[in-house]
């Protein structure tokens, strides 16, 4: 069966302190209410990411970095590689996000090699794809999704594809309030695990975990979820808030 996820992605949140902090009630309200069959992720900032691990049950909170270098190592001067993520103990890494995309300049062919290092140092990337207003009004959205896949994770080995989790999240909805209504998150979700099975078989789109992100909230993560094809979220503002994004955990 494909794993729930419900991932907290923090951007660039919380010093040190308030993002321990954060950690620790999050890892209490797990702890005393439970995350039902779903995997909690926590995308910490990278000067996070072992005080969190340290902070947290790793048994029921996995901890995710939001990118890592496209290069292994080397002289590339503030760029932090996936071995480096990998060795603090963080078993995730979030890439491709659309801010990322748009104001680090993120392309396919660097998102190739990062999800190359991702996987080789045994890191799960969430893969985030999504459209921009513009391609929505204009109702191409599912074509250029699917086109994002193909450039990127299509490319890999069965193998390697069956380790992603893939993050949607329509650009218009991200931070802005406005949600996709459950049949627009469904019907993309739906193209997206249809295309999947068209590159690497039915069997592979069904165990491939398809999150939705974008405005997902504690009052409208319960609609969006009982959708077929969407399996968890991928939470920004309101995973900066414990008490809202355990009830995103439980909104199954
Ligand atoms: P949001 O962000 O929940 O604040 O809209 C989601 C994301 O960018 O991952």
């Amino acid at each position: 069966m494909r794993k729930k996820v419900v991932a907290g992605n923090w951007k660039c949140n919380t010093t040190l302190q308030e993002g321990v902090e954060l950690a620790i009630a999050v890892n209490q309200l797990v702890a005393e209410k439970g995350a039902k069959d779903v995997v909690v992720v926590l995308g910490t900032p990278f000067t996070h990411l072992t005080s969190v691990i340290s902070a947290i049950d790793s048994k029921r909170i996995g901890v995710a970095a939001q990118n890592c270098a496209a290069e292994a190592k080397g002289a590339f001067t503030g760029e932090v590689s996936a071995s480096m993520v990998k060795s603090t103990g963080a078993e995730y890494v979030i890439l491709g996000h659309s801010e990322r995309r748009e104001y680090y300049g993120e392309t396919s062919e660097i998102l190739n090699k990062k999800l190359a290092l991702a996987l080789e140092n045994s890191l799960t990337p969430i893969y985030c794809c999504g459209e921009a207003l513009a391609i929505r009004n204009a109702g191409t959205q599912n074509e250029y999704v699917i086109n994002q896949l193909k450039e990127t994770v299509f490319q890999l080995s069965a193998e390697d594809f069956k380790k992603i989790i893939i993050a949607y999240e329509p650009i218009w909805a991200i931070g802005t309030g406005v949600t996709a209504t459950t049949e627009q998150a469904q019907e993309m979700h739906k193209a997206l695990r249809e295309a999947v099975a068209e590159k690497f078989g039915q069997e592979i789109a069904n165990e491939t975990s398809i999150l939705y992100g974008g405005s997902c909230n504690a009052k409208n993560a319960n609609e969006l979820f009982a959708n077929p094809d969407v399996d968890g979220g991928l939470i920004g503002g309101a995973s900066l808030k414990a008490e809202d994004f355990i009830q995103i955990i439980n909104a199954y």
